[in-house]
């Protein structure tokens, strides 16, 4: 479908510049009844030069709309593209790209690739097409002016293709500086508190100022080369008209041609000197969106890991972390050393230990964020490389302290737009503790959470996540202090029912100190291993 109507669109935008030849011959054809003084003939040729009008305007209004069409498909399918392939990206590619510059990859640069490359092409061939047809018409018309307007026309030809270069570059760093500076007006605005608190204003506006400062000075090094380009070009269609009449004007005096085949042909030139200067412009964006289309395209296009184990059973035996070593691809101190430890089903683990010493690094690696650099994990004796990220997501759920509330009800929330009873929902709701405030919004399942959960507390984030995991039942949950903006009590009461769940698997890192007898094993990590603290079996 797409590439039929790439055809039509291209067949259409390579006709209509027919029109403005056909529009130069009627205007031949009209000076010179008007200078034979030919009544009759010029009638015909007035009427001639009205429907070639019409023509002109239906075919390059069909183009453009044709054309548009075409780009408004093709880059919706390549945003979808885009989304697919982020879900497709491992932890470690996903994390290495900056928020903010995902939203600009969606948003500005795939405007860019719309307008530049998928609409810029069409008018790049249109133009060409244009400049092939008047060229033929005016080798046809007048062989030896031809050859005197060609000579006048490739000098600015050589000269835009040299600025040509130059143009790109200086393209590539606005783009640069327009990034830094649209970041940093993210942060002021996303920061805005803690810079009033930390009374950061003068440091942040004074580096606003130097970003701004970047960002038009390279608005205007761009500005200027255009302006470059333009006079050039403005220059060289002077003296290729100047050419092209006084040729002309001399062929015509001497008798080897009228003044109607002379208008004819400067109007051709004015067809071949108005698209090149079009094209000079046309090409840099194009060249512009090109390059971040292949950029775009070569961060997303990445080898899938071939899948060679289907597991269709749920986990059912253990986790066994096997003599694993791992240091951040960032910094090569090692975070975890020959650690060894077995999960089994259905048993309870806490795991304490200093901040920073490596707890949540392996949460990240049970959830495959990151491979271990050495030794194995196993998942009832299968490699977790060689397990399906799908089936691994269906039995295993973490809750942190990093809550994330999508600006949406709270059945969203807990179901994050998959279907599941009502009864479910608030089953899963109270289970995680929610009982109390379900009460007091009277059930109301639509409650708006607010952008980035403004309309619940801290610790109602924290039972809101707990609902997601309790809600999709999974076997195996890991807690990261995910208890950490609730009181004692009400988490006593939370962890209670996970460690009552005979089927559950639960993994717990905790700060507190006082762990709930009812842990099966408590692992403390030290000296980037894990050793058990107390044996409670
Ligand atoms: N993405 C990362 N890149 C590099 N170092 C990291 C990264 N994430 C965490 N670290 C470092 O790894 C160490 C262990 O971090 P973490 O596992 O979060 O500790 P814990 O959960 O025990 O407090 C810390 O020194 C931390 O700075
Ligand atoms: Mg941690």
């Amino acid at each position: 479908m797409m590439k039929l109507l790439f055809g039509i669109t291209l067949i259409v935008n390579l006709l209509a510049p027919l029109s403005n030849i056909a529009f130069a011959f009627s205007i031949k054809i009209l000076i010179d009844a008007g200078l034979a003084q030919n009544l009759e003939r010029l009638t015909a040729a007035l009427q001639l030069s009205g429907a070639v009008i019409c023509g002109f305007v239906i075919m390059n209004y069909f183009a453009k709309w044709l054309t548009n069409i075409y780009a408004q498909n093709k880059i919706n399918y390549y945003r979808t593209f885009l989304i697919n392939s982020i879900f497709e990206l491992n932890y470690q590619e996903f994390s290495s790209i900056k928020s903010s510059d995902y939203q600009h990859i969606l948003l500005n640069e795939t405007n860019q690739i719309q307008q530049d490359y998928l609409q810029g092409r069409f008018n790049i061939y249109r133009n060409i097409a244009l400049i092939i047809y008047s060229l033929l018409g005016m080798f046809i018309g007048n062989f030896i002016l031809a050859v005197l307007v060609l000579i006048a026309t490739a000098i600015p030809i050589l000269i835009s293709s040299l600025t040509a270069k130059k143009g790109t570059y200086h393209k590539q760093q606005l783009l640069k500086q327009e990034k830094t500076y649209s970041n940093t007006i993210k942060e002021i605005i996303g920061g805005y508190l803690t810079i009033k608190n930390y009374q950061a204003e003068s440091a942040i506006k004074q580096r606003y100022k130097q970003q701004l400062d970047n960002y038009s000075k390279a608005q205007s090094k761009l500005k200027n080369i255009e302006n470059q380009t333009d006079t050039i070009s403005e220059l060289s269609g002077l003296i290729v008209f100047l050419v092209a009449f006084g040729g002309g004007m001399i062929m015509t005096a001497k008798g080897y041609t009228t003044i109607g085949s002379v208008t004819a042909i400067v109007q051709l030139v004015n067809f071949v000197v108005m698209p090149i200067n079009e094209l000079g412009i046309l090409f840099t964006r194009f060249r512009g969106a090109y390059d971040i289309n292949r950029e775009l395209t070569k961060l997303f296009t990445h080898n899938k890991a071939p899948v060679n184990y289907i597991q269709n059973k749920n986990f059912t035996n253990k986790i066994s972390l096997n003599q694993i070593s791992f240091h951040y691809p960032k910094n090569k101190t090692l975070i975890l050393s020959n650690l060894t430890v077995d999960f089994n089903k259905g048993k309870k683990y806490a795991i304490i230990g200093s901040s920073g010493g490596g707890k949540t690094t392996i949460f990240k690696l049970l959830l495959k964020f990151y491979t271990p650099n050495k030794g194995k994990i196993l998942v009832d004796d299968t490699p977790l490389n060689e397990l399906p990220i799908s089936w691994w997501y269906q039995q295993i759920a973490v809750v942190d302290q990093e809550v994330f509330i999508f600006n949406n009800t709270l059945a969203y929330n807990v179901t994050i737009g998959r279907h599941f009873a009502q009864e479910k929902i608030i089953q899963a709701l109270q289970q995680a503790g929610l009982a109390n405030f379900l009460k007091q919004i009277n059930y109301n399942l639509n409650y708006q959470c607010g952008e980035n959960g403004a309309n619940l507390s801290g610790g109602q984030q924290q039972r809101l996540c707990l609902a997601r995991a309790f809600l999709q039942a999974k076997p195996i949950i890991l807690l990261d202090e995910a208890t950490s903006a609730l009181d004692y009590k009400a988490s006593d009461i939370i962890e209670n029912t996970l460690l009552n769940d005979t089927n559950l698997t639960l993994i717990a890192i905790t700060h507190q100190t006082k762990i709930s007898p009812l842990y099966d094993q408590i692992l403390k990590l030290e000296n980037q291993q894990l050793i058990p603290v107390l044996d409670t079996n």
